[in-house]
């Protein structure tokens, strides 16, 4: 909505086509700009990242913005491609898009991407030996590694992109009163539902930052960084593990099989590691 009043043409993607197309109209009436869409995106599953690619590039010449904002958080399920869903649907999905999006964000440099991370990767765990989390999954584990995966993948794309004159930022929101904990069972999820009504940030205080990581002209040194409230804060000495990193890309380049990618020498710890994830 607030990208829209500021007059950019907005493309959301969507996994229910009729409500992206009923957002979509709402917010067109609502801002007057006639240049917002709703294509179809459905981040648990890579075929569909890919589908939606080639149609953006069928019809969006240009892409200066990338928000990277979907997110599941609950019981233990999996993707179409039998990944854990936080890690599918919150990273991988995400890394996927990003990738096939960089030369597009390259033509049009300088140009953004912004990773909706929360704080919960400060206390997530990525165990390269279980991605699929078969031991001690828990919803909130789940979320926070999916979490920690995206804010190492945020410097990673910094280090690769920042030359390129592609900015990337985290984005922490705070805690708002979403949908984020509908799929949240039992008595700890009405807790925390109604919580969120009475606690929480509104979404559009919650967009806030997002917004202004998109449009601040002088965030350019700020680059690498997660946002929180307007202000940017430097990730955490492990979250910047270089070694760390390189793990995750060649185990997330398995994942969406390009393995060609990967360093011959890597190759061989990068498909055990990924494995790992599938079910
Ligand atoms: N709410 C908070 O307190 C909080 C705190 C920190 C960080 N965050 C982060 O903020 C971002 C936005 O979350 P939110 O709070 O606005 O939650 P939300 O209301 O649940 O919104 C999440 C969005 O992701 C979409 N989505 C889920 N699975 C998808 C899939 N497979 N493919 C495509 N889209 C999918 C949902 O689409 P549908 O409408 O079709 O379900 C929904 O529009 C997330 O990255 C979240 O981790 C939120």
């Amino acid at each position: 909505m607030e990208l829209a009043k500021r007059g950019a043409r907005v493309i959301l993607a969507c996994r229910d086509r009729k409500k992206g197309e009923a957002v979509a109209r709402n917010i067109k009436k609502k801002t007057m700009n006639p240049n917002v869409y709703s294509m179809l995106l459905d981040l648990a599953s890579l075929h569909s990242v890919r589908e939606f690619v080639e149609d953006f590039n069928r019809s969006e010449p240009q892409l200066h913005i990338l928000i990277n904002n979907a997110a599941y958080l609950g019981p233990k399920a999996t993707t179409d491609d039998h990944i854990e869903r936080s890690f599918g649907v919150n990273y991988l999905g995400h890394f996927l898009l990003t990738k096939l999006f960089v030369e597009k964000l390259h033509k049009n440099a300088p140009s953004r991407i912004i990773n909706v991370v929360s704080d919960s990767y400060q206390w997530g765990k990525l165990d390269f030996q279980d991605l699929a989390m078969h031991h001690n999954y828990s919803i909130y584990r789940a979320y926070a590694r999916s979490k920690l995966s995206q804010a190492i993948h945020t410097v990673e794309m910094h280090r690769r992109l920042f030359k390129e004159c592609i900015w990337t930022f985290g984005v922490h929101p705070g805690a708002c009163n979403t949908e984020l904990l509908r799929n949240w069972p039992g008595l700890t999820g009405q807790l925390l539902r109604v919580m969120a009504r009475i606690l929480f940030k509104t979404p559009e205080q919650g967009a806030q930052t997002i917004v202004y990581c998109a449009v601040a002209e002088k965030v350019r040194e700020q680059a690498g960084m997660v946002f929180v409230n307007c202000n940017a804060i430097q990730f955490a000495k492990r979250i910047r593990d270089y070694q760390q990193a390189r793990k995750l890309w060649n185990a997330s380049l398995h994942l969406i099989g390009c393995d060609d990618e990967i360093e011959p020498e890597e190759v061989e710890e990068a498909t055990h590691e990924a494995d790992t994830a599938l079910e």
